[in-house]
């Protein structure tokens, strides 16, 4: 069933049919010497490289060398367990995917049929839009905020009759508003799921990288038998390994692992071994890498917002996350045009996402925001990438 403000997807993606600098206006900059804060890049400084080259370099040389093997569909045993110990599961709820992404779509997959209705984050990020659409453009919108969910609207939904079969959020440090849900908001969120009967697909990319304490935990997801929670080395070892993992609940391990051996059937062994000898070689690895990750994207993100709120003098409002790889500032003025501003800024020298490129419905400003990605650039550059958007800012002001 749906109800009233429920959008077919259409309505979304209609704002962001012709993306303002996805994939080919954002990668053409203007200017040679273009500083581009685009797109959840980890710096290669923070990634373990020479681990991962020893490790290698041991897996190949292994007796029988199995790394150049087919192996399990699942994965293969070493690193499903090294992640079943980290995330407090069974090892069989552990299945190795291809990254984030491939993790999304193989939930995707398993659970959405033709016309199911899907409930999402409102902005989004625009994969999961575009991979959903290939199932179902049933689509309910629920605003994020700095506090993530927004679990009122999304209750006031269910309780006027909305019956989604699926609910998609990015629970810690959202891509690309900021927000993470609190530890009872994760709770109420998987009452919820229960009481309705939807699964929730908990998209948690960026969930180690907090720049403080640690955030709420995930205990929440994975006891619950109602979500998918879907993880990725990405952010912390490297996209360019495109290794993830789901923790999925008891009744659709065998459903998934079925739909994953019609297939690839399995993700790379070799890549799977590289990664889990590096890991469980040396066990203070994985930490000592996120510890690195964290001092240098928490110094970054303060960095650059205290560069932004100089240059513009206010005229951008920010607030340093908690976490994550970007900053979600809001143009303050409502007479600066965000297209015009973009414009301006490559112009001087400086490429960003503008809000408008993240798909929203009703109940959001994210056409006001910009969203700024600070993992791979320098301290230099993020101040003068920062001083080009001050000159684009008086410019358009
Ligand atoms: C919210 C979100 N989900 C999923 C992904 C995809 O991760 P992966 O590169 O592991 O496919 C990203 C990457 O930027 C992301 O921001």
């Amino acid at each position: 069933m749906t109800t009233a403000t429920a959008l077919p997807a259409s309505e979304l993606v209609g704002r962001f049919s012709k993306p303002q600098g996805f994939g080919d206006a954002t990668l053409r900059s203007p200017r040679a010497d273009s500083i581009e804060l685009l797109g959840g890049i980890p710096d290669p400084h923070v990634l373990p490289v020479a681990q991962l080259a020893a490790a290698t370099e041991r897996v190949l040389f292994r007796s029988g060398v199995p790394a150049l093997q087919y192996s399990r569909t699942e994965g293969i045993a070493e690193l499903r367990q090294w992640i079943a110990a980290r995330e407090g599961v069974a090892v069989d709820r552990i299945i190795i995917t291809n990254g984030g992404f491939h993790g999304l779509s193989l939930a995707i997959q398993a659970l959405i049929n033709p016309g199911d209705l899907v409930a999402v984050d409102n902005p989004i990020f625009p994969l999961f839009l575009r991979g959903l659409e290939l199932a179902t453009t049933n689509i309910l919108p629920i605003p994020v905020g700095a506090a993530g969910l927004d679990l009122d609207a999304l209750e006031s939904q269910l309780r006027a009759g909305a019956r989604p079969k699926a609910l998609y959020t990015v629970p810690d440090f959202h891509n690309p508003t900021q927000g993470s849900l609190s530890q009872a908001d994760r709770q109420r969120l998987v009452d919820l799921a229960a009481h309705y009967g939807f699964v929730l697909l908990a998209d948690n990319p960026y969930r180690e990288l907090y720049f403080g304490s640690a955030g709420a935990s995930h205990r929440e997801f994975n006891d619950s038998e109602n979500v998918i929670h879907i993880n990725t080395f990405t952010k912390t070892l490297g996209p360019g390994l495109r290794l993830g993992w789901l923790v999925v609940p008891n009744w659709l391990k065998s459903d998934i692992s079925a739909l994953r051996s019609r297939q690839d059937s399995h993700s790379s062994t070799l890549v799977q071994s590289i990664v889990a000898e590096a890991l469980t070689s040396d066990e203070t690895l994985f930490d000592a890498t996120l510890d690195k990750a964290r001092a240098t994207y928490g110094n970054r993100a303060q960095i650059l917002a205290t560069a932004i709120e100089v240059e513009t003098q206010g005229g951008l409002e920010v607030q340093i996350p908690d976490g994550g790889l970007f900053l979600w500032p809001r143009i303050a003025s409502d007479r600066i045009d965000p297209a015009k501003l973009s414009e301006s800024a490559k112009s001087h020298g400086v490429d960003y996402q503008q809000g408008a490129f993240f798909p929203s419905g009703p109940g959001t400003d994210a056409a006001r925001h910009l969203r700024l990605s600070f993992g791979h650039v320098s301290e230099e550059n993020l101040k003068e990438g920062a001083r080009r958007i001050g000159l684009a800012f008086k410019e358009q002001s």
